[in-house]
């Protein structure tokens, strides 16, 4: 097509953004991340599980679901706000959390962007142990909820949710996704084709190596007795099966998050937006239910919205910003994510939150 009159100025398709103003859409910094990093924590990032089938269908999938747009209905001043457990969002855009963030600083200039751009951040507990949350939170200059992965010692949980509590944190969130141990085939990949040692940079060695049998001793029985243990609200993240879900309410979860880990625990095959519906509906209304996996667009969030859940969360968008240009690249990632969310609505001809409901999609047959 080159000399085609309006073709001249076509960008060349390995362009990769030099600077997070030069974003189209959310998904140039997945490029510029891959730029930015050496291949094995490219790796670590991008993987999936398995084949990464899992990973691809949390993409896929929202092409289940199509949107009923509406014209000529008045759309001025559209509130997108929400409230997650008495406090009032901007938007029901949650930043994941994440054990690994490719950054010198970790957390910080992921809270920092989340303060300019008003949104909620959980810290992985992983990251916690080089930056306390106190200091996460000054950075946030705010509340941050705290995900944890749960030691098989209960007595050393309890110890950690009552120091969290202490913060003042108001939400934990526990990952319970991958107990079973997981084969994250892509990082290992790419770990192979990265000659320098790990050790020289780290305090710890990754560990992308597919986990033993499951030796699991985490159940149900722990939940109640970390629900116990605190006055925290607990979230469970990880749950994509409607007997789970049930089990949670039943005891005690104060929400769930209804996710695969980003296609990177359990090879299901399975998307979270497909498997959402039917949480949805065994958990009716007595507790918020929150999704994450492969959301990249305004139109992913109002599909998720539309099928019931409270707030959704991004995962690899914001590592990718943070990883590319640090704290500038998470702020644009969030500004672009809520830019596109908020002319969805206006499309749909929603004006606040509660306005989004099961009519305002379609299931593609
Ligand atoms: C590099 C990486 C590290 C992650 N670390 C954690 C973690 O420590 N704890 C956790 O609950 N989830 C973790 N997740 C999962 C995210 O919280 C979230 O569920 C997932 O990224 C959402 O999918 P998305 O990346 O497609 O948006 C991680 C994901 C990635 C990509």
């Amino acid at each position: 097509m080159a000399g085609m009159p309006g073709m001249a100025f076509q960008q060349p398709e390995d362009f990769v953004i030099s600077d997070p103003s030069q974003a189209i859409n959310v998904l140039d910094f997945e490029a510029a991340a891959r730029k930015a990093l050496p291949p094995a924590h490219w790796g670590y990032l991008s993987t999936g599980v398995d084949d990464d089938a899992t990973l691809k269908a949390n993409r896929e999938a929202f092409t289940h679901y199509q949107l009923r747009s509406r014209r000529l209905v008045e759309t001025n001043n559209i509130d997108m706000s929400v409230d997650l457990f008495g406090t009032k969002w901007e938007t029901p855009i949650v930043l994941a959390p994440s054990g690994t963030l490719f950054h010198p600083e970790g957390p910080l200039p992921v809270a920092r962007a989340a303060q300019k751009q008003k949104t909620l951040q959980i810290l992985g507990g992983v990251q916690e142990r080089n930056h306390p949350i106190a200091e996460v939170m000054k950075a946030r200059g705010g509340p941050v909820w705290y995900q944890l992965y749960a030691s098989q010692d209960l007595a050393n949980t309890q110890q950690t949710v009552k120091r969290i509590e202490a913060s003042g944190c108001p939400v934990l969130v526990w990952t319970v996704d991958i107990l079973g141990g997981r084969n994250l085939e892509t990082a290992q990949r790419l770990r192979r084709s990265d000659t320098r040692q790990c050790l020289s940079c780290h305090m710890t060695d990754p560990q992308v190596r597919p986990g033993g049998p499951g030796r699991n001793t985490l159940t149900y029985d722990t939940l109640k007795r970390i629900r116990d243990a605190t006055s925290m609200k607990v979230l469970v993240k990880g749950i994509e099966n409607p007997e789970d879900a049930d089990l949670c309410v039943q005891n005690g979860a104060d929400g769930i998050i209804v996710s695969n880990h980003g296609g990177r625990a359990t090879e299901s095959g399975r998307a979270t937006i497909d498997s959402l519906p039917e949480v949805i509906q065994v958990v009716r209304n007595r507790v918020p239910v929150l999704v994450d996996g492969g959301f990249r667009r305004g139109t992913d969030v109002f599909k998720a919205l539309a099928l019931g859940a409270r707030a959704i969360c991004i995962g690899r968008p914001y590592m990718w910003g943070v990883a590319s240009f640090g704290q500038p690249g998470v702020e644009t990632v969030l500004a672009i994510m809520r830019r596109e969310f908020n002319l969805v609505m206006a499309q749909c001809g929603k004006k606040s939150i509660a306005e989004i409901t099961p009519a305002s999609i379609i299931k593609k047959i």
